[in-house]
């Protein structure tokens, strides 16, 4: 079975995360949120990978994932540029997927229980394509699935203003082609002028092919928002890292509670404490005054002192020092520096790009 990674779109509600690259390249829990897709690809069998490429910053998932082998995996880049939709950027795979069956990976979603049932399952059936569903509260926000009298898949409707049922279209399908590139073909753009997957699979389903479904019971997440990055990061943190793993340093004195990963060439120092789960990057630097509570991630080259965070995300070299208070439920973007200062006049500093929220 091949994979295909969707890694392109605008990533508009994450700005300004998203003004200097894609949305699936923000890490939680210490690695981007595709890396979590390609991981649970690759563990689920799943090595011939294409990554389609959207138009914010394509080089820089060319450089991270580069091709792969350092993942054991072997990727495949495909440029889509302009999000025309799902159903476009599985089009464009077309080649790359030749007349082998295929999963399509949306690059935003994390399974923490991941999807290699879901692999096995289909490569038994001989189905044309398979989606996953899951129970949510809001089905207004997503694909929803509508079930006809024996429980078979009737309809897909996408973001319906009226869900039919509370069963949601999870970012991962399966396809035996061609009948999938068949069906894209004749689409037209939806109301969001996208080609819609939920449109692609709806017309299967007239055609009469068979469309299976598997139901996803374990924690799922669509990481659209910052509520959703930090959501993404407390779970990841809590179910993949299960023991404390220290690659660093820990100075004598220093305090280390519960899970922590601390990376090589970070530090802690001491008088400081980090209480788990918590993830501590690459070569950063932790204290000699510095608390960092449960649910926090701190990126690589991060300076941390005379602070204190928690239920956090810290991206790569940020430096935050001097403030002598306590960040709470904050995602704060790569290179950010925020220090305290002595400078007259006294005073709030800010030089704060768009969209940026600062609650204080
Ligand atoms: O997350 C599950 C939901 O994903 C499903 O319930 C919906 O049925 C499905 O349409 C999709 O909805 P979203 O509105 O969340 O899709 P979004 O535009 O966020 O795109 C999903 C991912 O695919 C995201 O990582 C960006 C990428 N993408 C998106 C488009 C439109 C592309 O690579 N190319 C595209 O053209």
């Amino acid at each position: 079975m091949k994979g295909v990674l969707l890694h392109g779109g605008f990533g508009t509600r994450l700005r300004p995360l998203t003004h200097t690259g894609p949305k699936q390249l923000i890490k939680v829990a210490g690695k981007p949120v595709s890396q979590w897709c390609i991981e649970d690809l690759r563990d689920s069998g799943v090595r011939d990978i294409a990554i389609i490429l959207g138009e914010l910053a394509p080089e820089r998932v060319i450089e991270y994932y580069g091709d792969g082998r350092w993942l054991n995996v072997n990727i495949t880049y495909v440029y889509q540029g302009y999000p025309y939709g799902l159903a476009h950027a599985v089009f464009i795979a077309k080649d790359f997927v030749g007349d082998e069956e295929f999963v399509v990976y949306l690059g935003d979603n994390i399974l923490v229980e991941g999807i290699s049932e879901f692999v096995r399952k289909f490569k038994e059936s001989d189905a044309d394509a398979m989606v996953l569903l899951t129970k949510v509260p809001d089905p207004t926000k997503f694909g929803v699935a509508e079930f006809d009298e024996k429980g078979r898949l009737k309809r897909l409707v996408e973001k319906p203003r009226k869900p039919p049922s509370d069963y949601a279209l999870v970012g991962v399908y399966f396809f035996r082609p061609p009948a999938i590139f068949n069906v894209i073909e004749g689409l037209k753009p939806s109301w969001r002028k996208e080609l819609e997957i939920t449109d692609a699979l709806q017309r299967l389903i007239d055609l009469g092919y068979r469309v299976e479904y598997s139901i996803v019971k374990g924690w799922w997440k669509d990481t659209g928002t910052p509520e959703d990055i930090l959501e993404a990061n407390r779970l990841l943190l809590d179910n993949k890292y299960t023991n404390t793993i220290i690659k660093g340093e820990v100075e004598k004195g220093a305090i280390i509670e519960g899970r922590v990963f601390v990376d090589e060439g970070a530090i802690v120092k001491n008088g400081s404490v980090v209480r788990g789960p918590a993830y501590i990057g690459r070569n950063s630097v932790i204290g000699p005054k510095a608390y960092v509570g449960p649910f926090t991630s701190i990126g690589d080259n991060v300076v941390l002192d005379n602070i204190e965070v928690e239920n956090s995300v810290i991206m790569d070299n940020v430096e935050i020092r001097g403030l002598g208070e306590r960040i709470v439920d904050s995602i704060i973007g790569s290179n950010a520096r925020i220090v305290h200062s002595d400078l007259r006049p006294r005073g709030l500093r800010f030089i704060v790009g768009e969209n940026t929220s600062i609650i204080l």
